[in-house]
């Protein structure tokens, strides 16, 4: 008997016999089959970048819970823009820390047309018009209490709050927003801001709706970020959406298509790869995923004690949105993934 044909016999069947001489090991023999037959991929057109802005100059501060990201005064978050461009990452998305002292009840300095965030983006757009930049007309920066929304008697009140939002998304579009991505979960926001950025004359100015957030833990290193963690009180359950449903979060997308989103996001991401399949496969729209503060936060952490390999474990996270169906994520990796892209 030569080597050739020696039995390949299991305890009753041979694994041809089993397998009905189907291997799918044969296309994962080499890096060349593999890389033949791979599904997705992750490219540099997948990412959008988060970015903390604060008042000053040529300042950046430390977030203890977010190793490698920064807060950034105007300045340099115009020189982080351009290199974003440079790596070819197509659009940033900015967050503030505000002052305390500017934050008040209803989070009117929202409403200011030079308040951190619109002067950046003016900045940003000056210096680097080939980017494109997205703002978040949400009020939880500019509140006293940390929330989304107006609080009135321990409620946050949804109207009023869809009122402001509409105003402020207006002054960001005036600023040179490219998106608007409302992240504050009130019912009948998509609607009033596309109303309103249209009556204004903003009618090219798109809408990211962070169509289904939920209520969830991985947000902590964000609101240490923007500097809500020690004003919070409470959580946000009566408007983010309960981490236990799904139908929920497509009735929630459903929704905001329908008043006009542009494009849909699914926030956190990883734990929620479930829900981009769903509303990937229900709607077909430009879908994206949020890979949050506290993913990146995990992924750090383990990375700097040696427990995981960090680069590896980032780009299996980011190309699993690609496979559940993303055409793009958020994410604080971005430069450092355009970077291990490019090289
Ligand atoms: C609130 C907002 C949150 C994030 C961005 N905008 C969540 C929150 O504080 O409740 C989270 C982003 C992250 O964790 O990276 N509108």
């Amino acid at each position: 008997m030569n080597k050739f044909t020696l039995p390949r016999q299991t305890a009753g069947r041979t694994v041809d016999e089993i397998t009905g001489s189907r291997r799918l090991r044969r296309m994962r023999k080499a890096d060349w089959s593999r890389r033949l037959v791979q599904e997705n991929r992750l490219t540099v057109d997948d990412l959008i970048w988060p970015i903390f802005v604060i008042d000053g100059d040529n300042r950046r501060e430390e977030i203890a819970a977010m190793p490698g990201v920064y807060r950034m005064t105007i300045d340099l978050a115009v020189r982080e823009a351009e290199r974003a461009a440079r790596l070819g990452i197509p659009a940033i998305a900015t967050f503030p820390n505000v002052d305390l002292a500017l934050r008040d009840q209803t989070g009117s300095h929202i409403l200011d047309a030079d308040n951190v965030i619109n002067r950046a983006t003016r900045a940003i757009k000056a210096a680097v018009p080939e980017i494109g930049i997205i703002t978040d007309a949400a009020l939880d920066p500019f509140t006293d209490h940390g929330h989304d929304g107006i609080l009135r008697d321990g409620v946050i009140v949804n109207d009023e709050t869809v009122a402001q939002v509409t105003v402020a998304a207006v002054l960001q579009a005036a600023s040179g927003a490219d998106i608007i991505a409302p992240s504050d979960m009130m019912d009948g926001r998509i609607g009033a801001i596309r109303d309103g950025l249209d009556a204004a004359g903003f009618q090219d100015v798109a809408i990211m709706s962070y169509a289904t957030k939920f209520a969830s833990a991985f947000y902590g290193p964000y609101r240490e970020a923007v500097g809500t963690a020690g004003l919070l009180k409470g959580d946000k359950k009566t408007y983010y959406i309960d981490h236990a449903n799904s139908d929920e979060a497509v009735r929630e997308a459903e929704q905001d298509i329908a008043e006009g989103a542009d494009m849909i996001m699914v926030k956190p991401g990883m734990p929620y790869l479930d829900i981009i399949r769903r509303l990937k496969d229900e709607f077909q729209m430009p879908t994206f995923a949020y890979q949050v503060s506290g993913e990146y936060a995990m992924i750090m952490a383990a990375a700097e004690n040696g427990w995981i390999d960090g680069d590896k474990a980032m780009l299996e996270s980011l190309l699993a949105f690609k496979r559940a169906g993303c055409d793009g994520i958020l994410t604080y990796f971005a430069p450092k993934v355009a970077e291990m892209l490019r090289d």
